[in-house]
């Protein structure tokens, strides 16, 4: 089965009658709901967690002070750090017996953050998700492959209620089991698949092995989020499997999955869903708020969220803000450039994956998978970056000339000497869900 089928493209613009009516809102209006809502979540934060009683006496601000969106900027802002500290139920606003729904994050650090869901929060969580289908080019009737992880990771949940609530039929398949994914691919004929982008290029893999064509699927688009990827990642992805691949973006503390999209007829960013979610973006440093367009670390705050309201919370994600585009009443972020926690400085130079990630795909010869490691020799730092070959790529000589280009690409792009090497395929470590690329070996 499976095989025959063409590429076929997107369906387009969202048609205005399936739009959710905050998406018809003009700018005005938009900011007139927001400025309503947010007045009610301090409101809400202060009187019912402790936590933001405790800061707003501290920064001696109270609620009503907030007048204007603007002057959300004088309330203090909740970092990781925060919730941690209140793990598990610190930050909730109601009892624990109105929460429907826990997840938590492992995170890379130490302590997971548990974050809860009341019976609102979780149909906020589905219409934003549905939204976000909708703007990948998703349309009832649609069949969409779930392959986030299911369970506290809020990536398979949080996709799978809302390709239901879009009208979808859901394949749940989580991640792992990678042969049975090509087979259930191919099998049940999904038209759009949610997986993160490193995990779609471990199937991308399983096919060739399986001498499945990836590109006679029925696969039309690929909603990929949950980590930071490159616009070469895209091409590399739309390329190999002909689908449309688009962003979404989220994260645990804020709801999951669905905080912002990319629409697929401009693939110009992600769309901030600014009814629920209000975004400022700051320096990470001075902590000031940044005009438009200026790059720093993005902060949430939500606007309808009853379990666990969150007051401009830290992402340490790196982007900016744009106006919008494809829903005009909604400013855009740009693609996460990487997080401030991932940048490595190396002899004074800041270095994030992503930029590696450019430069390895655009290398002739080398597959998208690498992986950095950074060591440290006597006093200085050492980094070095491993890529696969593709299959094409045997000999020696072709291999040292194509690890010599990577080095010059970093040289030349990024400012700093690096060890390359260019590895049999297949050696370097697949993903299943987030990939982590760095290896970080130096003595703390
Ligand atoms: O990763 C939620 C999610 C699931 C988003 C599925 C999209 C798709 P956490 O596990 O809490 O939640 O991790 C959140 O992942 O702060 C970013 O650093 C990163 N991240 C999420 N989406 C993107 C993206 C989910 N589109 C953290 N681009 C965030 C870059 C992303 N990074």
């Amino acid at each position: 089965m499976g095989g025959e089928t063409a590429q076929a493209a997107h369906p387009g613009p969202v048609p205005y009658d399936l739009l959710d009516p905050a998406e018809r809102l003009d700018r005005d209006e938009l900011r007139a709901l927001q400025l309503g809502r947010l007045r009610r979540t301090l409101r809400l934060a202060y009187d019912h967690v402790e936590l933001y009683r405790r800061k707003f006496d501290e920064a001696g601000v109270a609620p009503e002070d907030c007048r204007t969106l603007e002057d959300l900027s004088r309330f203090p802002f909740t970092t990781k750090a925060d919730v941690r500290d209140s793990y598990p139920y610190g930050m909730f606003a109601v009892p624990v017996s109105q929460v429907r729904r826990l997840h938590a994050s492992s995170g890379t650090t130490g302590l997971p953050t548990v974050v809860g869901y009341t019976e609102g929060d979780l149909e906020t969580w589905a219409q934003v998700v549905a939204r976000s289908i909708r703007a990948a080019g998703g349309r009832p009737g649609d069949k969409v492959h779930v392959a986030y992880g299911y369970g506290l990771f809020t990536g398979g949940l949080g996709a799978h209620y809302g390709a239901e609530r879009a009208g979808c039929t859901v394949i749940p398949a989580s991640g792992g089991m990678t042969a049975r994914q090509v087979r259930l691919i191919q099998d049940l004929r999904p038209e759009i698949i949610m997986v993160t982008p490193s995990y779609m290029l471990t199937l991308l893999d399983e096919f060739e092995r399986q001498g499945v064509d990836p590109r006679g699927t029925s696969l039309r688009v690929g909603i990929f989020g949950a980590e930071p990827w490159t616009q070469a990642m895209r091409e590399e992805i739309e390329e190999r499997f002909a689908i449309d691949a688009v962003d979404i973006y989220g994260l645990s503390e804020v709801i999951g999955p669905g905080v912002a999209q990319e629409c697929v007829e401009t693939k110009d960013g992600l769309h901030i869903w600014e009814d629920h979610f209000y975004p400022e973006v700051v320096d990470p440093f001075t902590d000031e708020v940044l005009p438009q367009g200026g790059h720093g670390e993005l902060v949430f705050t939500s606007l309808t969220k009853e379990a666990m309201p969150v007051i401009r919370y830290r992402t340490r994600d790196l982007t900016r803000l744009l106006p919008g585009t494809a829903r005009p009443a909604f400013r855009r972020m740009e693609k996460v450039t990487g997080r401030c926690d991932d940048m490595i400085i190396l002899r004074g130079v800041n270095v994030f994956p992503g930029q590696i990630e450019e430069i390895v795909l655009r290398t002739p010869g080398v597959a998208p998978h690498f992986r950095i490691e950074l060591t440290r020799r006597g006093r200085m730092d050492h980094m070095a970056v491993q890529a696969e070959a593709r299959e094409d790529l045997t000999e020696p000589g072709p291999r040292a000339a194509a690890a010599a280009a990577i080095a010059r690409g970093i040289k030349d792009g990024i400012g700093v000497s690096v060890e390359v090497s260019v590895v049999d395929p297949g050696s370097l470590e697949r993903s299943v869900g987030k990939i982590r690329r760095v290896a970080d070996l130096r003595e703390r």
